[in-house]
């Protein structure tokens, strides 16, 4: 007698189980449907700032910035650190020469973000139109030096700090503008006038926390290096011309550090205060000790940066209407 229960109970489950399905076709429907808008609606974006790019008022700089966001979602370098190269630089005749040879450099490395900052009242176009030709991922500061601590013309170079305002500008910049665990990143001082292989940000790529490596033709000898322990892999010492018992007997393209530590530490900065020549080994004293360095470039066996100075040219005319 039990039999129509038994028949209810199992078309109950029947009828369920059909509901269920279509429950679950029209669930799916409404997910798809979902994504393809999702995407029809970004694209519809694109294209509206594609066709509205002039009407935005949107600065070279910007649609770059869009252009290299852009480009970085289908990288092959995504899991690249940004290396931010920060560059001081300063009107001479050899200016537009010098940027000219580290920015062609700088079109050869993979997620660089260059930051130059003009050691001038305001930013010039020289320099403006010669980053934006670059095409590369800058941000363009200025900061003059104060005219005591300026270098005369006949001054000899030691006699002042040079690039201090600068690169606590950018310091001051990346401190604004990032955030801490964000991102990987690296910090590296990028002198206007040295020589720079592409293979030195290769190494810059593997910094954790402060990395080192020999810098080329500086402090009287044909390079300068931190010394290794072939044992540990440590750094024990310094090969230099100068003072090579300094903390960190170390040129300021010697080194990289983290962007992480320079967020982490606001206080670290460079001073007029700091002892002629010891700027780099003050600096380095926040955020490390000898033993913790990272010897890159093959163990400190390759140079890959040279302290090159450019000679100062003697020009008896000017020709007119042509940019230098
Ligand atoms: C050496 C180091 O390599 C520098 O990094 C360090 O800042 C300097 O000593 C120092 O002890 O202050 P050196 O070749 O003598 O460098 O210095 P420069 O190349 O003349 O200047 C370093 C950076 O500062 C360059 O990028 C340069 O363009 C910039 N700078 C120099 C200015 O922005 N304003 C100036 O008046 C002079
Ligand atoms: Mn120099």
């Amino acid at each position: 007698m039990d039999l129509p229960g038994k028949f209810d109970k199992s078309m109950r489950l029947k009828r369920y189980g059909v509901c269920f399905v279509i429950l679950f076709i029209l669930f799916v429907i409404w997910k798809l449907s979902m994504i393809e808008t999702g995407v029809d609606r970004l694209q519809s974006i694109k294209e509206a700032l594609e066709l509205h790019k002039e009407t935005l008022h949107l600065s070279q700089q910007q649609v770059l910035l869009l252009e290299h966001l852009e480009n970085s979602n289908n990288n092959e370098n995504i899991n690249l650190p940004t290396i931010y190269a920060i560059t001081p630089t300063y009107w001479r005749l050899v200016q537009k020469a010098e940027l000219t040879r580290i920015s062609q450099t700088l079109m050869l490395v993979p997620n660089v973000h260059w930051i130059v900052i003009e050691d001038s009242e305001t930013k010039t176009d020289l320099v403006r139109n010669l980053i934006l030709n670059s095409k590369l991922m800058v941000t363009h500061l200025n900061a003059k030096t104060p005219p005591f601590e300026q270098l005369k013309d006949k001054d000899p170079r030691w006699k002042r700090h040079r690039g201090v305002e600068q690169r606590n500008m950018a310091l001051k910049w990346l401190r604004e503008n990032l955030k801490v665990n964000r991102g990987k990143g690296i910090v590296f001082f990028m002198d206007d006038d040295n020589t720079y292989s592409i293979k030195l940000f290769e190494e810059i790529a593997k910094v954790k926390k402060v990395g080192v490596w020999p810098v080329g033709l500086v402090g009287g000898l044909n390079a300068e290096t931190p010394i290794i322990d072939q044992k540990t892999g440590k750094v024990t010492g310094y090969k230099s011309g100068w003072k090579p018992d300094r903390p960190f007997a170390i040129d300021m393209a010697g080194f990289a550090i983290n962007v992480d530590l320079i967020l982490s530490k606001p206080e670290a900065q460079f001073s007029y205060k700091m002892e002629k020549g010891l700027q780099e080994s003050e600096f380095l004293s926040y955020f490390t000790t000898k033993e913790e360095l990272e010897p890159l470039a093959d163990n400190c066996t390759k140079v890959y940066v040279w302290h090159t100075r450019t000679e100062k040219p003697s020009v008896n005319g000017v020709v007119p209407g042509l940019e230098v």
